[in-house]
């Protein structure tokens, strides 16, 4: 990242408020407006697949690789009481913490910030052992 992309990372999350919040690590991916309520979207970010959904207007970013088969599927599950269900098999993995019900470790789960209505997250590089 340029240095000039990275001080325009810094933005007001509130413009009545002098509160403002370090985007560095943050890639922007879209705006609010694109993502529908309930439904998940597909993105690659850092060469990271990641599922996002909007709930009752809260935004949330998960890996998109079901543990159970590997099946890159997550981003087109149905939420259910505050989890996304895998299309494949229905495996369930809470929102905010990407955990199986059980307690077991399901998926990823990734930093989001809505800033002016754009959508930004924070996804580890993906390091490849070739
Ligand atoms: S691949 Fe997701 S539940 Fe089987």
């Amino acid at each position: 990242m340029l240095a000039e992309q990275r001080k325009a990372t810094w933005l007001m999350i509130n413009s009545n408020s002098s509160k403002s919040i370090d985007l560095t690590e943050f890639q922007k991916i879209c705006n609010i407006s694109e993502l529908k309520e309930n439904n998940g979207k597909k993105f690659i970010v850092n060469y990271v697949e990641i599922a996002v959904f909007k709930v009752n207007g809260e935004v949330f970013a998960l890996n998109n690789i079901c543990p159970h088969q590997h099946s890159a599927l997550i981003y087109d599950g149905f939420i259910e009481e505050g989890c996304v269900v895998c299309p494949a098999h229905g495996w369930m993995f809470d929102l905010k913490t990407g955990k199986l019900p059980t307690g077991g470790k399901g998926l990823d789960i990734y930093h989001v910030q809505v800033s002016e209505g754009n959508v930004f997250v924070k996804v580890p590089e993906k390091k490849f052992n070739w």
